[in-house]
């Protein structure tokens, strides 16, 4: 980069008490006009340095500059009114607000005491038009699905006139097709003289999107190189220091008898719209079933079902041959049945919780002494260990808050705990969304391994990729109903394509 960039990082540190080096003398830059990738296993320190970029955090040493001269800021306020802006993963709109609303918020001139959202949705019309955002002003962001509230989030920052938009794991919440569309707007945003940040764990989407990629390890700037002159091999070792195969090692498996059954069942979604419309299926002992769809079409309705999370309308759900339709989520985890949700944050542990309360969660009886009252602290310690040491969740210790673990070691954490309970049935939904190559093939074996094992694993996943590696056979869902079920050995792609967008094929390797 001969130009000044638009922002440079100089000698960053930020250490997390008791003894996190989350950030270690890490410099980057970014010049206009270019989109930047960031790269990096779990924990590695991402989320963090761009933190401090936005004024989230204070680092402890090193520089900001803008434009070569040397800045401060005490929280994102300052950092937008330097032009910089950040869209976090999970997104920080107002569900009940049109878009003009939440936009105006705070940022627009005041009429009386009103936004004047007439004047915000006008100029927000042209901005959109201008990036080819496709975003009504006038909608409510909570019926717009999650792609178009992205573009929300990237219209705000436009709107407080943002030269650098910083995107954390942008894709990880996106179907393909909204990746591809995501992927418009910010070459148009690039176009338009816009610098970008992208956090991803996606080597193909790297080499895509970026001009030049940086890569942190433990903290450390590892190296950056120019996207046209590297690859995903080069990368993926850059990031994880070996040689990574992302490919699943499956060994025939006897397929045992149905464990868990559901017949044709019925399920509503938050607005009392049927969602799940009279969906049948059988997963046998030994065997991985991947669910495989476009995410909106009764996926995550299914699984709050099966899992007793949301009341079915009608059908049933049999455990082993027992009927669990009306049980608790609580009976059901007695009856050997594990979960882990797409949602691992909010769902599935508790923040404030160490990572062995939340080892235990669940399992308190196993853990308990003196008939319950109390807890066996050491065993529980112990359990907590022996699972940061298996999933390789980078953490100072047991005792540390499971709400500051990064994104990828919350989720090894939970599927850990999950596994741990030696279930007979495993619903497992995104199991390697926001994980970095390394982990997801930790949990591709960890997956096999209970399949070897006799589990009957339900495996729901919006990434193809994941089901054709894993899935014995592979049901595709649409709009609440499965349209077809094939082998996973040798499935044709362009066909599960079609049937995922809703046209059965006719007579194609049904199983
Ligand atoms: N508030 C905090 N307090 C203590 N430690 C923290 C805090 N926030 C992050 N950490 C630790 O700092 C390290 C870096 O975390 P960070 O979230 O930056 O990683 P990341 O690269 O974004 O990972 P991921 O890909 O999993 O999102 C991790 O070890 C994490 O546990
Ligand atoms: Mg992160």
């Amino acid at each position: 980069m001969t130009a000044t960039p638009l922002v440079e990082l100089r000698g960053i540190y930020k250490r997390f008490p008791p003894d996190v080096r989350a950030n270690e003398d890490v410099s980057m830059a970014v010049a206009p006009g270019e989109i930047l990738a960031v790269l990096g296993e779990n924990g590695a320190g991402k989320s963090t340095l761009m933190q401090i970029l936005y004024g989230v955090y204070r680092r402890d040493a090193g520089e900001i500059l803008v434009d070569g001269v040397p800045v401060e800021f005490a929280n994102p306020g300052d950092a937008i009114r330097h032009g910089i802006g950040m869209i976090h993963q999970e997104f920080m709109l107002v569900r009940s607000f049109s878009v003009a609303e939440n936009v105006a918020m705070g940022t627009a001139p005041l009429k009386g005491e009103k936004f004047d959202v007439r004047a915000v949705a006008a100029d927000l019309t042209a901005l959109a038009q201008k990036f080819g955002l496709g975003v009504d002003p006038a909608a409510i962001v909570e019926h717009l699905p999650v792609g178009v509230q992205q573009r929300v989030e990237i219209l705000k920052l436009l709107y407080r006139e943002a030269r650098l938009l910083i995107l954390d794991e942008p894709t990880a919440v996106l179907t393909p097709q909204e990746v591809a569309g995501l992927f418009d707007v910010l070459r148009a945003l690039k176009a338009a003289g816009k610098s970008i940040i992208i956090v991803t764990h996606k080597l193909r989407e790297v080499m895509d999107i970026s001009d030049r990629v940086t890569v942190l390890r433990d903290g450390r700037n590892v190296g950056t190189r120019i996207t046209a002159e590297t690859d995903e091999p080069l990368l993926a070792r850059l990031m994880v220091g070996r040689d990574v195969l992302l490919r699943a090692d499956k060994q025939p498996t006897p397929r045992g008898r149905s464990r868990l059954s559901v017949a044709d069942l019925s399920v509503a979604g938050h607005d009392g719209e049927l969602r799940v419309r009279g969906l049948s299926l059988d997963v046998h002992g030994g065997e991985i079933l991947g669910v495989a769809g476009v995410d909106g079409n009764g996926q995550s309705e299914l699984v709050e079902a099966l899992f007793g999370l949301r009341p079915v309308v009608s059908g049933q759900v049999a455990l082993d041959g027992e009927d669990v339709t009306r049980l608790s989520p609580a009976a059901r985890r007695t009856a050997h049945m594990a979960y882990l949700p797409a949602d691992r944050r909010n769902v599935g542990s508790v923040g404030d919780l160490s990572i062995t309360d939340n080892a235990v969660l669940g399992a308190q009886r196993t853990f308990a002494r003196f008939g319950g009252r109390w807890r066996d602290r050491r065993a529980a310690a112990a359990h907590a260990s022996a699972l940061i040491a298996r999933f390789g969740i980078r953490a100072p210790g047991p005792d540390f808050p499971a709400g500051k673990l990064s994104g990828g070691n919350l989720q090894k954490l939970v599927l850990g705990r999950e596994v741990a309970r030696d279930p007979g049935v495993l619903v497992v939904e995104q199991p390697t969304r926001g994980l970095d190559v390394g982990a997801i093939e930790t949990v591709w074996a960890e997956l096999l391994a209970q399949r070897a094992q006799g589990r009957a694993i339900l495996l729901i996943s919006a990434e193809l990729e994941e089901i054709l590696n894993l899935a014995d056979r592979i049901a595709v869902i649409f709009d609440g109903r499965i349209v077809g079920t094939v082998a996973g050995a040798g499935a044709d792609v362009a066909a599960l394509g079609l049937m995922m967008a809703g046209r059965p094929v006719a007579q194609y390797g049904a199983a």
